[in-house]
């Protein structure tokens, strides 16, 4: 009996030790998350870095403003000892939204198990998705003070959908899936909030190198040192019909929506049938914010009316047009044209939203492309007659912009450009302060 006592003891003290230290772990209670967002040059995505799995696997991913969840091939090279496939008619199958449940006929592997429910991954640059399985996953992230980088903070069981190597065509070279920032109760910026009891609300600014996204709450500082705030917002939108590639029926979508009233040019307003910058109630018109569309796309009538005031107000400004550069299709010479902070001296675009004076201003840095050493393109393209979405705002237009996304009070909040703030989305300090 007495001998006993000293390891019962230790045994005792072990435990105590081991709680202390995972209490002492879980007490940084972070305020907000840092993400980089890096421009993919040849496929124009904007891609992420996520640490998930044991041992943690830096997985590179394509982020997706209006994704529903994060998806990644399981099919190769998904290696972890704490994955684990939810149970059918689960908490974490509910909070999904998923309904049916799944056998696998092969050994079991992740994304290959028995008596879990089925998810839909989606690839929403080609709009292809496939059957694949709901599962969990401890994801690693830097915590913020909004100046830099500080504390690793671990989620231990974040929703994720398994997917299929095929399913990864068409993404940016080097990523295995996509991180869909999208409003659903699995989106990352909700799972990131829960995790934390921070604000459902997130910013992104991207750039043409590597920016940044916060979740939580902010500041937003840049180098040297400018916080970013006072950003105009807007009602955010929510389209009645899923915009994804498989959906169930009577679900919403998850993309960012706002209300464009009028596009201007200058002081002239853009002709364009009122009717299409609304959302109808099968889910089709009204204007998105998508970082899967490398530029601006308008349905045809929209972007005819508007590249000719565009065309027509350049020519009134001496700058000479010159053959046109698919995929764009008006295109200028630089000759004549000046060169200010926020960019080429072009017309000015404005979108207005809810309200006259709450404006997207959008300048020659924003909307013209340089496609040679002497010509430059307005970065908008044509969608088509048939498009789902009358106005998709592209990430060429987001680039060096902060934009905020409040889903808690659904506003959306944007800076206009930041370099007429003397600074840009590159600047973030990750310097780690940890
Ligand atoms: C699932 O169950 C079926 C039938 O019982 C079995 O043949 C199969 O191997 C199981 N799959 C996995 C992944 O455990
Ligand atoms: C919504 O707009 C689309 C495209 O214009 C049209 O085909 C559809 O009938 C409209 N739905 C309703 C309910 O008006
Ligand atoms: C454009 O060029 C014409 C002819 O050279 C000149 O008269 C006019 O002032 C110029 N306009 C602007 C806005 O530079
Ligand atoms: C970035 O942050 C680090 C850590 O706080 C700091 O030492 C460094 O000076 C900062 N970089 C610049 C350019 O200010």
């Amino acid at each position: 009996m007495a001998s006993s006592s000293p390891v019962i003891l230790s045994v005792l003290v072990l435990f105590i030790f081991s709680l202390s230290s995972s209490s002492a772990q879980t007490s940084f209670r972070p305020k907000a998350l840092i993400l980089p967002v890096t421009k993919d040059p040849s496929s124009l995505q904007y891609t992420t870095v996520l640490n998930q799995r044991t041992p943690l696997v830096p997985a590179s991913v394509v982020f997706d403003l209006g994704g529903r969840d994060l998806w990644v091939d399981c099919d190769r090279g998904y290696v972890s000892s704490t994955y684990q496939s939810p149970r059918c008619n689960s908490a974490v199958c509910t909070r999904a939204g998923s309904t049916s449940c799944g056998q696998c006929f092969s050994p079991p592997r992740p994304g290959c198990s028995n008596n879990t429910c089925g998810a839909t991954p989606d690839n929403t640059v080609t709009g292809t998705a496939t059957s694949g399985e709901l599962a969990l996953d401890v994801v690693s992230i830097q915590s913020t003070d909004g100046s830099n980088p500080g504390p690793v903070v671990k989620i231990p069981n974040l929703i994720f959908v398994c997917g299929s190597t095929f399913l990864l065509n068409g993404l940016a070279k080097g990523t295995v899936g996509m991180a869909g920032m999208g409003r659903h109760n699995i989106g990352l910026p909700s799972q990131f909030a829960a995790a934390f009891s921070f604000n459902r609300k997130f910013a992104v600014c991207l750039t043409s190198g590597r920016g940044v996204a916060f979740f939580g709450n902010g500041p937003y500082v840049f180098l040297p040192g400018i916080p970013i705030s006072g950003l105009q917002t807007t009602p955010l939108l929510i389209s009645p019909v899923s915009t994804a590639s498989a959906f169930s029926q009577g679900e919403k979508s998850s993309e960012y929506f706002i209300g464009v009233t009028a596009i201007k040019i200058v002081e002239n307003t853009v002709p364009i049938n009122p009717r299409l910058l609304k959302i109808n109630s099968t889910g089709f018109g009204g204007t998105k914010i998508s970082t899967v569309n490398p530029y601006t796309v308008m349905e045809s009538s929209i972007y005819k009316a508007f590249t000719s005031e565009f065309v027509r107000q350049a020519a009134a400004r001496n700058i000479t047009r010159v053959a046109s550069v698919k995929p764009f299709g008006a295109c200028f010479s630089t000759q004549n044209i000046g060169v200010t902070r926020v960019g080429y001296a072009v017309p000015e675009i404005q979108l207005v939203l809810h309200s006259k004076d709450v404006v997207w201003r959008i300048f020659g840095a924003n909307s013209m492309v340089s496609v040679r050493d002497d010509v430059i393109c307005l970065g908008f393209v044509d969608g088509g007659v048939n498009a789902r979405t009358s106005v998709v705002i592209g990430g060429f237009q987001l680039e060096d912009n902060l934009v905020e996304f409040d889903l808690a009070s659904n506003r959306f909040g944007f800076s206009s450009t930041l370099l007429g703030r003397r600074t840009n989305c590159a600047n973030f300090n990750f310097t780690s302060t940890a």
